[in-house]
C-alpha cells in the first residue's frame, strides 16, 4: 500500500467521531443548556477527547437576529439570552410564530436600528457642515466609501458593520474587567502592586494622564490575560468551512459547523508550567529560561487568529489597562458575594452571573485629591 492510500485510509469523517449519547430526532439537542454551553462542551472534550461531534438541528443563522447597543446597553440583556437561544432551537418557530419573548426582541432591535440610524445621519450631517479632508472617525469612512461613485455599500451594510463593532467590542471588554475583578478581590497583595504600579504613572490623576505613559501600564493588561485564560469570554469559536477541508485527521464537508474551545488549550500543562496558577507576572517574564512551555501565549487564542483576528484587540486592552489602573490606583476592592455563588453564563460572551464589588478608598492615597466617589459604595 502506497504512503497516499495509507494516509487515506487514516482519514476519518465526521461520522466516525466520538458522540455523546443522544437521544432519536434531537440527537444531543436536550444536553445543550444554553446559559451552560461552554460548560458542557468542555465536559465533553474531556470525556471523549478532541475532535468529537454533537447532533443537533441547527435552527438559524445567528445573524437572523441582529443586535445593539448604546440605548443600546438596556438591550443587550434581552438579546443576547435570545441569540443563544435561537442559535440552539430545533428548528425557526420564530418564522412561524412569535412569543411574547420574540415580540420583546423585535422591539429591542427595531429601537437598537433606530439608534445606529440616528448615528449614521448625525455623522452624515456633520459632514456636510463641517467638512473635513479625512474622515474623523470609522463611521465617517464607511459613509464616505458608501457615497463614493460606483459604490455598492449600502446603508444596511454600514448599519450591520456599526452593529458589529458595537456588539463585538461591549460585552467582551466589560465582562473581561468584570472576571478580572474576580481575582483581584482575592488577591490582596496583587491589589497593592497595582496601587503602586498606578500610583507611580497617575499621581494625582484620576486616569492616565497621558497616551505615551499607556505602556508603563503592562501589569494591568496582564491581569486581564491571564483572567481569561482562566475565564475566557470567548470561550467558543465558531466557524464554518465554505469548501471541503481537512483539520488534523478529520474530513469536513464544506458547511460544517465546527466549535473551538479555547479553555481547554490555555489551562494545559503543555503550555504553561504551572496552568493551574493565576501568575499574572508571567505575562510580563515572557519565555523565562527560553522554556516556551512556562508560558506560551501562542495558546492563549482569546482575540482568535488570522485574518478575522478581532480588529479590536489593541482598544481593548487599552481600555483594560485605563479602567483598571483608574480603579487600582485609588479603591481597594472586595467582592460583596460568596464567590462560589458567581456562576459562568454562555450569554453569547461568557459571563459571570454577577459581580457585586464594594469599593473602599485606599488610605494610602486618601490624601492626594478629595474624590467625588464615596467609599464603601458598591
Ligand atoms: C476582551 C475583549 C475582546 C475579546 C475577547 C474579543 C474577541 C474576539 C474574537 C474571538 C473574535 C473572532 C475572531 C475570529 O473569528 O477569529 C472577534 C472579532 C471581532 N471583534 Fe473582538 N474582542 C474583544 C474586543 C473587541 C473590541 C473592543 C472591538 C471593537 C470596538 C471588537 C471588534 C471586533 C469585530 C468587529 C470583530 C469581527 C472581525 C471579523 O469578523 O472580521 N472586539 N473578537
Amino acid at each position: 500500500m502506497d504512503a497516499a492510500a495509507s494516509s487515506a485510509q487514516r482519514l476519518r469523517q465526521v461520522r466516525d467521531l466520538p458522540c455523546p449519547r443522544g437521544l432519536p430526532l434531537i440527537g444531543n439537542l436536550h444536553q445543550l443548556n444554553a446559559p451552560k454551553l461552554h460548560r458542557v462542551l468542555e465536559q465533553w472534550a474531556e470525556e471523549l477527547g478532541t475532535p468529537y461531534r454533537f447532533q443537533i438541528a441547527f435552527g438559524e443563522d445567528p445573524r437572523t437576529l441582529e443586535q445593539e447597543r448604546g440605548v443600546i446597553q438596556e438591550h443587550l440583556a434581552q438579546i443576547f439570552p435570545m441569540l443563544m437561544h435561537r442559535v440552539n432551537a430545533p428548528f425557526p418557530y420564530w418564522r412561524y410564530v412569535r412569543l411574547p419573548r420574540d415580540r420583546r426582541t423585535d422591539r429591542a432591535l427595531a429601537e437598537v436600528h433606530r439608534t445606529i440610524r440616528g448615528m449614521m445621519a448625525r455623522s452624515r450631517e456633520r459632514m456636510r457642515d463641517e467638512p473635513s479632508d479625512a474622515p474623523r472617525h470609522l463611521l465617517e469612512a464607511m459613509l464616505a466609501l458608501r457615497d463614493a461613485p460606483g459604490s455598492d455599500v449600502t446603508d444596511d451594510i454600514i448599519a450591520a458593520n456599526v452593529l458589529t463593532l458595537l456588539l463585538a467590542g461591549e460585552d467582551t471588554t466589560a465582562n473581561a474587567l468584570a472576571w478580572s475583578l474576580y481575582y483581584l478581590c482575592a488577591d490582596e497583595p496583587l491589589q497593592q502592586r497595582l496601587a503602586s504600579a498606578a500610583h507611580a504613572v497617575l499621581g494625582v490623576h484620576t486616569v492616565c494622564p497621558d497616551y505615551g505613559l499607556v505602556k508603563d501600564l503592562d501589569l494591568f493588561e496582564a491581569v486581564c490575560s491571564e483572567t481569561l485564560r482562566f475565564r475566557p469570554v470567548a470561550a467558543i469559536m465558531a466557524f464554518e468551512p465554505v469548501e471541503n477541508v481537512q483539520v488534523s485527521d478529520v474530513a469536513l464537508p464544506a458547511g460544517s459547523k465546527m466549535f473551538f474551545l479555547t479553555r481547554p488549550p490555555m489551562l494545559a500543562a503543555r503550555h504553561y508550567s504551572q496552568p493551574g496558577r493565576f501568575d499574572p507576572e508571567s505575562w510580563l517574564r515572557g519565555h523565562a529560561g527560553g522554556d516556551a512551555r512556562v508560558h506560551d501565549p501562542r495558546a492563549w487564542v482569546q482575540f482568535g487568529a488570522g485574518p478575522r483576528v478581532c480588529p479590536g484587540r489593541h482598544l481593548a486592552a487599552m481600555e483594560m489597562r485605563l479602567v483598571l489602573s483608574t480603579l487600582m490606583n485609588r479603591f481597594k476592592v472586595k467582592l460583596a458575594a460568596d464567590p462560589s455563588t458567581i456562576e459562568e453564563i454562555t450569554a453569547f460572551a461568557m459571563v459571570p452571573s454577577r459581580m457585586p464589588v464594594r469599593l473602599a478608598l485606599r488610605p494610602t492615597v486618601e490624601s492626594f485629591q478629595p474624590q467625588t466617589n464615596q467609599p464603601g459604595r458598591d
